[in-house]
């Protein structure tokens, strides 16, 4: 997969290359990043991306051309059609369901806003759809284009080991994650629970399906709301 990052901070965004399990994906060639910087594309000595918004109000708004010309340069740099996304707390927020959905195209290119964000019209033109990290405002979208590959770089064939395989995460059955433990067995910090040195594989699965039931109607009730658990998961839930 190539994701390319249109941002005014690109090497921000290629940072997440060189570190873990993004480096990883990079580093056997199944996936690759690339900046393209719209002050590139910018015209005049003082190569302007912004300038103040119509009606008034705080803080600039970048501009159409120097965005829309970045873009084309991006699109022309890979093969094939590519979805654009831009990062914006305007936009539908993510969730694991939708980083599935991303992973699997062969290409994205990612817009990064700054200030107070993007003239309108260029979303309208360009963007194929607005992604949120959450219900908070950040600076700039180039954080939340290094979460977003991040999400999308683990997902890829051949990136994640067995012991590693994104089926066992948190979301991907649409619950929260089970709690773990390691050496050492006995600690002041607490015991190791019994039932995970038991050996008992179906003991310790059914035991796992219950903790990540139970914390997920404790901590985070929503993910449940309207949906139909198994008979099985509503004893455990009970339990
Ligand atoms: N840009 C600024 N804040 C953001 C957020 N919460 N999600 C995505 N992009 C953003």
């Amino acid at each position: 997969m190539r994701i390319d990052v249109v941002s005014l901070f690109p090497e921000f965004v290629a940072q997440c290359a060189a570190f873990g399990v993004v480096g990883r994906a990079v580093e056997r060639g199944l996936l690759s990043i690339h900046g393209t910087n719209p002050r590139d594309f910018a015209e005049g000595n003082y190569r302007r991306v912004d300038d103040r918004p119509f009606g008034g109000g705080p803080g600039m708004v970048m501009l159409i051309e120097p965005l829309r010309r970045a873009l084309d340069a991006a699109r022309r740099a890979g093969e094939g059609p590519s979805r654009v996304v831009y990062m914006s707390p305007q936009g539908r927020r993510l969730d694991q369901a939708g980083v599935r959905r991303l992973a699997a195209e062969p290409r994205l290119i990612v817009l990064c806003g700054r200030y107070e964000g993007v003239d309108e019209r260029l979303i309208r033109a360009e963007v194929d759809e607005e992604v949120s990290i959450g219900d908070y405002v950040l600076s700039g979208g180039e954080l939340p284009a290094a979460v977003l590959v991040d999400a999308i770089a683990r997902l890829q064939d051949g990136v994640l080991n067995d012991t590693e395989s994104a089926q066992q995460d948190s979301f991907e059955d649409g619950l929260l994650d089970c709690p773990h433990y390691t050496r050492p067995v006995e600690h002041d910090l607490g015991r190791v629970p019994d039932v995970l040195l038991s050996g008992d594989h179906a003991r310790i699965a059914r035991w796992r399906r219950m903790q990540s039931l139970g914390r997920t109607a404790a901590r985070r009730p929503d993910l449940l709301d309207g949906r139909e658990l198994s008979k099985a998961d509503r004893e455990l839930l009970q339990a």
